[in-house]
C-alpha cells in the first residue's frame, strides 16, 4: 500500500518537545506505522516504541508486521534488513547517518576478494553488515543465534565468519568449530576498560558480570554470562543476583531498570573514563527526528531489487534455522 506523505498530511509546525510524544502517536495511527526500537536507543525513544528487542527479535517483527510503515529506531543495517524482509512497506530510519562500525569495517568489494580466497568456505555473516555483504553470504546470524546456527552446519565444511572478530572468536569457542575470521570490530564493545571493570568488581564483590559477545576476549573471560541484548535482560530477570555489571551499550540499562526496579545495574566506562560506551550511531535517533520521518516519509530505505533478493536468501535461511 502507498502511504500518503504529501505536505497536506504532515503537521504544519514542528511540535514542542512536550508535544512530541502525542504528535508521534497521532502520526503512527494515521499512517498505520509500527515503531521498532533497539535497546541501545535513548530512553524516550524506547518508551514510545511499539516493540523493543534484539536484532533477531526485531527482524522477526519486521517480517511479520501488518503495518504499512516501519519506523526503525536502530541503525542502518537493521532498517535495511526490515526492507529486505518487507519490500512492499515504507521503512523509515529517523537518521540516515546511523551506521555501524562493524558494517563500515567490511566493504562489499574487499569482502568479495576475501571470499574468493576461500572458495570452498560456507559464508556466515553477522547481521551487522550491509545488504551488499549479506547478498554474498550463505547464512546470516545474530548474536542470539550464532552459536546454535554454526553448530547446525555440516562438520566437514570450512566456515568463513564476518565481520565481528570478537563474536567470531566466541562462537568458535562455544561451537568447537574452527572459523576463518574477518577482522572487524565494534568501536563501542572494544572500548570498555578492563581496569574500570576490575575496580567495579572490587567495590561490588557480589555483582554478576553480564557481557555482549562483541566485547574483547579479556573482558569476556571475566563475565558470568555472555549473550545478546535480550538474553542479558532475560538473564538479569532469572538470576538470583541483585547487582549486575553490564558490559554492553548502557541504553539497555533503561529497560533493565524498568523491568527490575529492585535490582542494581552498573555500566562500565570506556578507557580513560570516557563515556564512549554509548553507541554514537544508535544515539543519533531522537524523538524529534522520529516525528519528522513519520511526518515527511523520509529518510526511507531504498534498495536495488536484485540485491534485495540475494540478501533475502541468507536471512530467510537464518529465520528458518533459528529456534
Ligand atoms: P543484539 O543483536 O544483541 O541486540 O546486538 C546488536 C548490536 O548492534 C550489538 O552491538
Ligand atoms: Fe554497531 Fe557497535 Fe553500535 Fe552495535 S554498538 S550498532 S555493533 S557500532
Amino acid at each position: 500500500m502507498t502511504v500518503d506523505f504529501t505536505p497536506s498530511t504532515a503537521l504544519s509546525a514542528a511540535p514542542t518537545p512536550a508535544e512530541l510524544p502525542a504528535a508521534i502517536d497521532a502520526l503512527r495511527r494515521k499512517k498505520n506505522a509500527v515503531i521498532l526500537a533497539h535497546y541501545y536507543q535513548e530512553p524516550e525513544v524506547q518508551d514510545i516504541a511499539d516493540f523493543i528487542g534484539d536484532s533477531l527479535e526485531l527482524s522477526r517483527k519486521a517480517a511479520n508486521t501488518d503495518a504499512d510503515v516501519i519506523v526503525f529506531c536502530g541503525v542502518h543495517f537493521m532498517a535495511e534488513t526490515a526492507k529486505i524482509l518487507s519490500p512492499q512497506k515504507t521503512v523509515l530510519l529517523p537518521d540516515l547517518e546511523a551506521g555501524c562500525s562493524l558494517a563500515d569495517d567490511c566493504p562489499a568489494d574487499a569482502f568479495a576478494a576475501f571470499r574468493a580466497e576461500h572458495p570452498d568456505h560456507f559464508v556466515v555473516s553477522y547481521i551487522n553488515c550491509s545488504a551488499a555483504v549479506k547478498a554474498q553470504s550463505d547464512l546470516i546470524c545474530t548474536s542470539s543465534n550464532a552459536v546454535d546456527l554454526v553448530r547446525q552446519l555440516p562438520a566437514d565444511r570450512p566456515i568463513l565468519f564476518a565481520p565481528d572478530r570478537n563474536l567470531g572468536r566466541w562462537v568458535q569457542d562455544q561451537s568447537g568449530r574452527e572459523l576463518t575470521l574477518w577482522p572487524g570490530r565494534c568501536i563501542v564493545h572494544e572500548t570498555f576498560s578492563e581496569e574500570a571493570l576490575l575496580k567495579l568488581q572490587l567495590k561490588h564483590p557480589d555483582a554478576e558480570v553480564i557481557a555482549h559477545p562483541e566485547c574483547i576476549q579479556p573482558l569476556l573471560d571475566l563475565a558470568d554470562f555472555i549473550g545478546s541484548t535480550s538474553k542479558l535482560l532475560n538473564y538479569a530477570e532469572t538470576s538470583n543476583s541483585n547487582t549486575f555489571i553490564v558490559l554492553t551499550e548502557p541504553g539497555i540499562i533503561h529497560q533493565m531498570q524498568r523491568r527490575l526496579p529492585h535490582k542494581e545495574f552498573l555500566d562500565v566506562p570506556g578507557t580513560d573514563g570516557c563515556s564512549c560506551n554509548a553507541c554514537p550511531y544508535m544515539r543519533l535517533n531522537t524523538l524529534e527526528k522520529l516525528w519528522h520521518c513519520l511526518s515527511t516519509g523520509a529518510p526511507a530505505i531504498e534498495m536495488d531489487e536484485t540485491m534485495r533478493q540475494r540478501a533475502l536468501k541468507p536471512i530467510e535461511a537464518m529465520l528458518a534455522m533459528s529456534r
